[in-house]
């Protein structure tokens, strides 16, 4: 009796065995076959969170004011998805905090690589700092950021910018009054134009050939601060011989000014960017030049050092420029002088603006 009892524990106890080892091969399997399938898309998500198989580009604006950001804005994007890349794009609309904000955004939005259009040179710097300390690169793009560690300043030389103003103006009015309106005090581009238009005429100034009745800042690149300035001097019953404006929105409300007075045509204006009015006034003869800047140039060249920063390649900057903080290695293009005699060579041949555009206004 005792026999058989300890014989069928025997066997009960063999069968568990069995179960047992039949139940841990079933889950062998199992986790095999899991491994299989699933690991190759474990593997996957794992490597795009770690190395993202697309660079996203953050893309912080200052402005879309001017007729000239939409292109940056259009020809960037466009250009970037060409090379496989994504682009993210805010606009700060002209505020220093709303743009802090955007570039927080971005940053949350796992950027690679950071292009800044700084609203003001130095208010976005505490930006700068949040994109450096989680590993981002920093690129300065037109506008140069001051007092930051950016890695890359890209733009048009700014210099010749307010060189080819003056230079332009000398040629037609070699001698008299000469009014300055320069752009936003907070944007570095304006000081870079002020010390490029003074290079050329100090001299001429000292010399009492030209005399400076004038130079203000138009805050925001407002044109309505030029109108008024202008507008003023000729109220004052004052002779306006040449309107240096910084830019085409600038010409614009100097222009207007004249008009009201009859003056449009008759008083040399300068400009920048080649906008479309602008392009217009020049072959109707109301603003003298612009300065074009193919932005196309600059997007490539941008995009080009995107690619550098990102495999970690070295760069070949046109110059060092000391931003306050350290020598940031700075990629200048040349700007052009664009007037009634090269707009078809320049403006047109390239496509900024169509024959049509510039010449049938409507
Ligand atoms: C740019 C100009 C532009 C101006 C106003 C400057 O920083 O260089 O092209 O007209 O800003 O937006």
């Amino acid at each position: 009796m005792n026999h058989i009892y300890r014989s069928k524990k025997v066997v009960k106890k063999s069968r568990m065995k069995k179960v047992f080892f039949i139940f841990t091969l079933i889950l062998f399997a199992t986790a095999v076959t899991i491994f299989i399938v699933y690991w190759p898309n474990i593997s996957k998500n794992e490597q795009q969170v770690l190395k993202p198989s697309k660079v996203r580009i953050g893309f912080a604006m200052g402005t879309l004011k001017e007729e000239r950001w939409f292109k940056d804005r259009d020809i960037l994007i466009a250009k970037a998805h060409e090379r496989g890349y994504e682009v993210e794009w805010v606009n700060a609309n002209e505020n220093d905090v709303e743009q802090i904000n955007q570039v927080k955004y971005l940053l949350s939005k796992n950027i690679n690589i950071l292009i800044i259009v700084p609203n003001n040179y130095e208010k976005c710097s505490s930006a700068i700092n949040l994109a450096k300390k989680r590993g981002i690169k920093v690129i300065s793009y037109d506008r140069l950021v001051k007092n930051s560690d950016i890695d890359v300043y890209v733009s048009f030389n700014n210099y010749k910018v307010g060189e080819l103003m003056a230079k332009w103006l000398l040629k037609t009015v070699p001698r008299g009054n000469y009014v300055f309106l320069l752009g936003d005090p907070g944007d570095y581009n304006v000081q870079m134009i002020k010390e490029g238009y003074h290079k050329v005429l100090d001299s001429f100034i000292q010399k009492k050939q030209i005399n400076n009745i004038l130079e203000k800042y138009c805050y925001n690149w407002r044109k309505e601060y030029a109108y008024n300035y202008v507008n003023n001097l000729l109220e004052e019953g004052k002779r306006i011989d040449a309107v240096l404006a910084s830019n085409d929105s600038l010409a614009e409300g100097a222009i207007m000014a004249l008009s009201e007075k009859r003056l449009a045509g008759s008083v040399p204006v300068t400009g920048q960017d080649a906008d479309i009015s602008a392009c217009q006034r020049i072959v109707k003869g109301t603003q003298l030049m612009t300065v074009y800047k193919p932005i196309d140039k600059l997007v490539d060249l941008t995009l080009d050092i995107v690619d550098k920063l990102i495999k970690n390649k070295p760069l070949k900057p046109t110059s060092m420029l000391n931003n306050g903080y350290k020598n940031v290695p700075t990629f200048f293009i040349d700007p052009i002088g664009v007037d009634k005699s090269n707009i078809n060579d320049t403006v047109i041949k390239d496509n900024f603006h169509t024959w049509d555009e510039v010449y049938i206004t409507k």
